[in-house]
């Protein structure tokens, strides 16, 4: 029997699962779904979830409700799944070269049905509001949210409003939401205004709000960190790297491994390591502030007004987890890092050339480590795994202007910024004739 229910990570009360609340109703404070599972061991729990791993059924094919006995009850019938999850993990000889380390991993989410991380959440998100018996789904979102979004709801014939800042997410991510039929606001302002605006506007009217604030999305995104350690034979790395934007996805695996540690599955948190872009970066800033003074109850984030970096999806100012995504930090003993424009450039090529690329925000993890590395708080020998979050054809634009040398932008003090194309793959241009293009290959 499992009891599960909403509790406030700021003063504990507790919830029924079926209160349409996103934050505590007392203290604002933000909610976890919290399990009683009494009786079922660690050692259970493995046996169980291995042995789904083979199952010709749906829910246990899929890389989140394979793990159900630590998500909230849903029935088979409710849920809503594209066989999310599955996602490799992979060997990247030329990454950890790069960042100057013995071996790298990397557990590639961009390989889910709409090509990112946000799949795992949305399953547990859009099956809760058909619980709820919701007809329409809202989120704020730098693209990805609101890919995932549209095609879950569109599976559940529920009807799907996305909040996105005009003009600055890309078009890969905004094709896909028209595609499956989502209804697109596009907002004159940033990441941070639209998710202002749709918290207002799902408090006022029948709108179920799927950002990474509502605890049933972070329920799913958890199972990366199930998912990943299965997939190792529960074999704990020494650190998990991710990229940190909203700070949803660090707070959902930082919780996934607590739930593990509390029942013996592990014996201790890997260390959580969140990077940002420098630009883009209010976590970082909080945690070197206070790093060392983790107890003080006065520890709040400052927002970055402005948030900028070409990595769209991660361009945030006032990232809306962040409590939890420091509790994830204390629990694990972790790190914060920040990377510059430059640098997650560059970490991508590489991982383009480990052969399986990513989006720009998934760089961030190669650029963190290979600085950490350098700085000697990441040892050559650490088992490490790093997150790639997004596909690499989310962001064509970018890959091409950086391959091409044309990838730049502009700064606070309003300069242009050009970015190097130290590992750029530049097009040969020829005219159409055969003398000529083995002339060119002769030379090359
Ligand atoms: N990587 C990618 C590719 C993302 O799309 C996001 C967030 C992140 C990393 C950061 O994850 O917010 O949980 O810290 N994208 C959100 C969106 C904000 O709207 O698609 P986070």
């Amino acid at each position: 029997m499992i009891m599960v229910s909403l509790r406030c990570i700021n003063c504990q009360t507790e919830f029924p699962t079926s209160s349409r609340i996103y934050t505590c109703s007392h203290c604002n404070g933000l909610l976890d779904v919290v399990y009683e599972t009494s009786g079922i061991s660690g050692e259970r729990l493995m046996d169980v979830w291995d042995g789904r791993r083979g199952s010709p059924k749906t829910i246990d094919q899929s890389g989140v409700w394979r793990f159900r006995e630590l998500l909230p009850e849903a029935d088979e019938s409710e849920i809503v799944t594209m066989i999310e999850g599955n996602t490799q993990i992979w060997d990247a000889p030329r990454s950890a070269e790069y960042a100057g380390i013995d071996r790298l991993t990397f557990k590639h989410l961009g390989m889910n049905p709409t090509g990112s991380f946000k799949d795992l959440g949305m399953t547990t998100g859009i099956t809760q509001a058909r619980r709820m018996g919701a007809n329409s789904v809202a989120c704020a979102s730098t693209g990805n949210t609101s890919a995932s979004m549209a095609a879950y709801a569109a599976r559940a014939g529920i009807r799907a409003f996305v909040f996105i800042p005009s003009g600055q997410i890309s078009l890969g991510k905004l094709s896909q939401a028209l595609d499956y039929g989502a209804t697109i606001l596009q907002i004159d302002g940033d990441f941070d205004d639209a998710m202002r605006l749709v918290r207002e506007v799902a408090n006022e009217s029948p709108l179920y709000l799927l950002n990474s604030v509502n605890p049933f999305r972070l329920e799913g995104q958890k199972t990366i960190a199930f998912e990943m350690l299965q997939q190792r034979n529960w074999q704990l790395p020494d650190r998990i790297v991710v990229p940190g934007g909203n700070l949803g996805n660090s707070s959902a695996i930082a919780k996934g491994l607590h739930e593990l540690l509390e029942r013996g599955v592990i014996e201790k948190m890997p260390k959580i390591t969140i990077v940002q872009a420098e630009g883009a970066n209010p976590l970082y800033q909080l945690w070197k502030k206070y790093r060392g003074r983790e107890g003080d109850t006065d520890l709040k984030i400052e927002p970055v007004a402005g948030a900028f970096t070409l990595a769209t999806a991660i361009k945030i100012g006032s990232p809306v987890s962040w409590p939890k995504a420091i509790r994830g930090l204390r629990w694990s003993d972790g790190e914060v890092e920040e990377v510059s424009e430059q640098e997650i450039a560059d970490a991508k090529a590489m991982i383009g050339r480990d052969g399986m690329g990513c989006e720009p925000a998934s760089a961030v993890t190669l650029a963190g480590i290979r600085k950490m590395a350098a700085a000697g708080s990441i040892r050559p020998d650490e088992d490490l795994v790093a997150i790639l979050t997004g596909h690499v054809l989310k962001d064509p634009d970018y890959t091409v202007n950086y391959h091409s040398g044309t990838l730049s932008y502009t700064d606070k003090s309003r300069e242009r910024v050009a970015i190097e194309s130290r590992y750029g793959n530049e097009f040969i241009r020829l005219p159409a004739e055969r003398e000529a293009i083995i002339e060119a290959l002769v030379f090359r």
